[in-house]
């Protein structure tokens, strides 16, 4: 695959994978490309733990769902992330950012407008949303043949220094070309954070991984062969809209228009 195609194609996955256990093969490259990033002075800051062991992969599952219900229940996450969520076609393509959840059972539709208002929680409680959203996300993340605990090196994270901000951006190009490898082998990949918010959830993660005190776990994915005829989830979302170049640009300095 053309490295612009897979720039293209790749994309959040938020459905279930095959079941298929990924390629060692596979795995490999995916690693290779990750250690192909740069990093500040090649120090490559990061270390990964492959997770492909059923057992261990189904509690991690538990809690990731149990993360997202209980978010969704105390309402906190929706509301410290509303300002991204989108309901409709026309206020995506308003924003072109955020997420569109396109996806929402018949008989909770009429019921989006009130998600707004004060009851909201009551509501999103009411229509048994969270535990729709903890089930889904319990059964994909447990039914992914591979997660990966993405580390970085604490002695290379040191927030406030500049090496904290070098780190960070290389882990961000790190990531990137595990995701663009992944979509070039088919393999899909999904962010699996909600157990980040909830601190209890994130150490018990921690402890299941056997995370030492010497590395940070920046995030776990969720990766597989993706299931083009796959099932979406209940409630589901998608984030295809971008900003134009125009949008994005000054030239020269900010504000500054093409001469
Ligand atoms: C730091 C970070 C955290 C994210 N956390 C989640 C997450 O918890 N669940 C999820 O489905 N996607 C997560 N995403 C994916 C973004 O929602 C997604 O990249 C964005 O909406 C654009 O969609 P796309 O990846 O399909 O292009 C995360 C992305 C980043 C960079």
């Amino acid at each position: 695959m053309e490295l612009r195609e897979s720039i293209i194609k790749r994309r959040t996955t938020n459905k279930a994978f095959k079941t298929d256990p990924l390629k060692e093969e596979h795995i490999r490259e995916i690693i290779f490309a990750a250690n192909r990033a740069p990093s500040h002075f090649n120090s490559q800051p990061w270390d990964f733990i492959l997770v492909t062991d059923e057992g261990i992969r189904k509690e991690i599952g538990v809690i990731a769902g149990d993360s997202m219900q209980e978010l969704m229940a105390k309402g906190e996450f929706f509301k410290r992330y509303l300002k991204y969520f989108r309901f409709s076609k026309d206020e995506i393509e308003k924003n072109k950012s955020g997420i569109f959840i396109d996806k929402i059972p018949t008989i909770l539709r009429p019921f989006i407008s009130k998600i707004f208002g004060d009851d909201g929680l009551k509501f999103l409680n009411f229509l048994r949303v969270p535990k729709i959203l903890g089930k889904d996300a319990r059964k994909i993340v447990s039914d992914s043949p591979l997660l990966l605990g993405f580390m970085l090196r604490k002695e290379e994270y040191r927030p406030g220094e500049k090496s904290g901000i070098y780190s960070l951006i290389s882990m961000g190009a790190a990531l990137q070309n595990i995701w663009l490898t992944a979509t070039s082998l088919g393999i899909g990949l999904q962010f699996v954070s909600t157990p980040m918010e909830i601190p209890e959830n994130w150490d018990k993660i921690l402890k299941i991984l056997k995370v030492p005190d010497t590395h940070e776990l920046m995030a776990v994915y969720r990766l597989g062969y993706i299931h083009t005829e796959g099932k979406r989830n209940t409630i589901d979302w998608v984030s295809d809209e971008r900003r134009s170049f125009e949008e994005l640009v000054s030239w020269n300095y900010y504000g500054g228009a093409k001469k």
